[in-house]
């Protein structure tokens, strides 16, 4: 987005789905294409599905919306978000609003350097092996690299080799490459970099050959982000206090700091979800990562601070800007033309903020009025949906003459009326 783009559009939530877009679309930020999809109500071909994966019958659809307010390292930033459940956008814009008043989000991104695993069993001698394979580094590195040339030729390819012995007993040995892989995911340059050298490791260092595949657990591409909060945009001192004794919390249990990394992915995976993004790789990576000192430990924490609080989290994020479904799914280039990143690291930053902006709504309503009370008025809206929906026996079509249909009606009103006081300022 252009420096001069204002991620806080003020009222969007009261504009119907039509003025919505326009107001988007006068951003300048979406190609035709893009324009297209999104006024065609978004979705994908069945054709293109029958592509994608095995066995299709239909298109299985989400809600796709835009997170306000966020601000990222001096960028604005409207952040698309596919989910179901009620209050995410909101509690996240709402969060990013505060966030807004100290600065925004700041944060950075380790190159994106994947992790490549090689696993032998059996292996004679595993220390010595292991330092047999240390000393071919550079015939590894150079079979790595012979094995992904465009790759190599766009500046990428294999930087550095690790040699694990995970059971010297048992000659359990596991050697790491790690790849520079763009503004690639990466995931499918990695399994072809294990999978040529493999028979090479095999060689040098005997044994029989195991599995050759990425490791999810990618500690060399970690984001990191911050945020600092006022405690008058959190409503008081004492709601600052809960927040940062809530992650006190979260750091000492790993029973909360689940439910805690729960609250920061649902921002995350909404986002990344909407932006084609491997959803499944980051929460496997985080939560390893989560776990990596020995004790399940929550991926941010928030600290008090004179006059407020400063948030950080730091976990594995693997994304891309180019490849996967970017190359076939028009709601993904939308949604990527949206948060218009420059890179996958930049992706990374916005993805981990709008993870730690979940996190801070979530903790703000816990430590003030608790979460039900905003959860609830919004789920009416669903459940007024449902009892609406056709063949649900409260649609238009199925609308019994009682006066059932004005019923409705009635919790469709209050349903709105709550989500605006939810999404108030939004
Ligand atoms: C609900 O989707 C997420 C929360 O449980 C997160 C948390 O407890 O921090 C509210």
């Amino acid at each position: 987005m252009s420096q001069n783009v204002s991620s806080r559009i003020s009222g969007f939530y009261k504009r119907c789905l039509e003025d919505r877009l326009r107001e988007i679309q006068a951003l300048g930020l979406l190609d035709e294409e893009a324009l297209a999809h999104l006024a065609g109500g978004g979705g994908l071909p069945t054709a293109v599905a029958d592509r994608m994966c095995e066995n299709v019958i239909a298109t299985h659809a989400l809600p796709l919306g835009l997170a306000l307010n966020f601000r990222v390292n001096q960028r604005d930033v409207l952040v698309p978000m596919a989910v179901e459940e009620p209050s995410v956008i909101a509690a996240a814009s709402n969060a990013a609003r505060m966030v807004r008043l100290s600065g925004g989000f700041s944060g950075d991104a380790d190159p994106p350097i994947m992790t490549a695993q090689v696993q032998l069993d059996d292996v004679p001698d595993a220390e010595d092996a292991a330092g047999r394979l240390e000393a071919a580094r550079a015939s590894l590195l150079a079979a790595g690299d012979a094995a992904i040339p465009r790759m190599v030729a766009r500046g990428g390819g294999c930087r550095d080799l690790e040699v694990r012995v995970l059971s010297a007993e048992l000659g359990v040995l596991v050697v790491h490459l790690y790849v520079e892989v763009g503004d690639a995911m990466g995931a499918n340059l990695v399994d072809t970099v294990a999978e040529a050298v493999a028979p090479l490791v095999q060689r040098i260092a005997g044994g029989t050959l195991g599995l050759r595949i990425l490791s999810n657990l990618n500690v060399r591409r970690l984001v990191r982000v911050t945020a600092t909060v006022g405690d008058d945009a959190l409503g008081g001192a004492d709601v600052a206090s809960g927040v940062a004794r809530a992650s006190r919390f979260a750091e000492l249990d790993p029973y909360r700091a689940a439910t805690h990394n729960k609250g920061f992915m649902n921002g995350l995976d909404a986002a990344a979800v909407a932006l084609g993004q491997d959803f499944r790789a980051i929460e496997a990576g985080a939560h390893a990562y989560a776990a990596m000192s020995g004790q399940y430990r929550p991926l941010s924490t928030w600290e008090r601070v004179p006059g407020g609080l400063v948030g950080r989290a730091e976990l594995p994020l693997a994304v891309g800007t180019v490849g996967g479904l970017t190359e076939v799914h028009a709601g993904v280039r939308a949604a990527l033309q949206l948060v218009s990143a420059k890179s996958a690291g930049e992706l990374a930053v916005v993805l981990a903020s709008v993870g730690l902006a979940s996190n801070l709504a979530a903790l703000r309503a816990l430590a003030s009025e608790g979460i039900q009370r905003g959860h609830m008025r919004l789920h009416e809206r669903k459940r007024a949906l449902a009892a609406a929906a056709p063949g649900a026996g409260g649609g238009e079509a199925a609308a019994p003459p009682s006066g059932d249909g004005k019923r409705f009606a009635g919790e469709r009103a209050e349903a709105h009326r709550a989500v605006q006081q939810a999404e108030g300022g939004t």
